[in-house]
């Protein structure tokens, strides 16, 4: 059994089990969170270049989200130190900002963000191609962003939570991938990760029945090689087992009266790469 709750757009709410309905401040909120979210994804394009280290990333993603008016979710959440997660390779999800990691030709890298604006969260991330990358890398790149879409087709009132999983799932494996299991889209809204959890790879006509006003990630991550993953000694990074590459897009979407709004949307059309003109 699911419950389901009118949210108080005003105050934060508990994390229960409850799945939040949101109503339009809600949505105002959202759509101004989630626009600034993309909008610093847009500016990093440019600088996702050979020989940038990925803490010179971290420092415009906080600068950006400052001048925003926002704060950084991830800046002391669970203990973790930085604005940003920048996941390269064969890293999975919650790569760390360093110093000493310069990026290099052929690198493909995810970039996730969640500016917190007046009390609302912008979660999102992208895949970002460092100079030449090789075919193979850039079609796990392609499939993913298409896993990601493809799931969101699936958001509409009436649906289940599981026909989102069921259709990434269906997506990735046909091409071979692997649909990670550790790590889960999630609700959102005045809390950075709330119920539900919205699982990559499931059963269609199983979960929750999605409903109007309802907030929610999407972010599938998805492996050349196998499904499995490690996490590293520092207690964040997460990488392929078999150290195959894996890429991961992430959208914060509300289910409509028809389907979903994507509140991540970039302003400027950078939704996959190649960004370049
Ligand atoms: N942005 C990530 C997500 O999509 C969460 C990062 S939490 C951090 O849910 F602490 F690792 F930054
Ligand atoms: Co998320
Ligand atoms: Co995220």
């Amino acid at each position: 059994m699911t419950d389901y709750v009118i949210a108080d757009e005003t105050d934060v709410m508990p994390r229960d089990g409850t799945i939040k309905l949101h109503g339009p401040a809600g949505y105002e909120g959202m759509r101004k969170a989630g626009r600034l979210a993309a909008e610093i994804l847009d500016a990093l394009v440019p600088m996702v270049r050979p020989g940038v280290t990925t803490a010179a990333i971290d420092d415009v993603v906080r600068q950006m989200t400052l001048d925003g008016g926002a704060v950084p979710a991830t800046l002391g959440y669970r203990g973790y130190t930085h604005s940003c997660c920048i996941s390269i390779n064969h890293v999975v999800c919650h790569g760390i900002p360093s110093e000493t990691r310069v990026l290099r030709d052929g690198d493909i890298v995810n970039i996730d963000v969640t500016p917190l604006l007046d009390g609302w969260h912008g979660d999102t991330s992208r895949m970002y191609l460092v100079g030449d990358v090789p075919l193979k890398a850039k079609r796990l790149v392609d499939v993913t962003y298409e896993c990601l879409m493809i799931g969101i087709e699936q958001v509409k009132p009436g649906a289940r939570l599981g026909d989102i999983g069921a259709a990434i799932q269906a997506h990735a494996e046909r091409q071979r991938y692997g649909v990670v299991r550790e790590f889960c889209g999630h609700g959102l809204g005045r809390l950075f990760h709330d119920a539900p959890e919205v699982i990559h790879a499931a059963r269609a006509g199983t979960g929750p029945e999605l409903k109007p006003g309802m907030f929610f990630t999407i972010e599938p991550m998805i492996n050349l090689g196998k499904a499995g993953v490690k996490l590293l000694d520092d207690g964040w990074t997460a990488v392929t087992r078999d150290r195959s590459l894996s890429a991961q897009f992430e959208h914060s979407l509300g289910v409509t009266e028809t389907g979903a709004e994507i509140f991540t949307l970039s302003p400027a059309g950078l939704h996959c790469p190649p960004y370049a003109a």
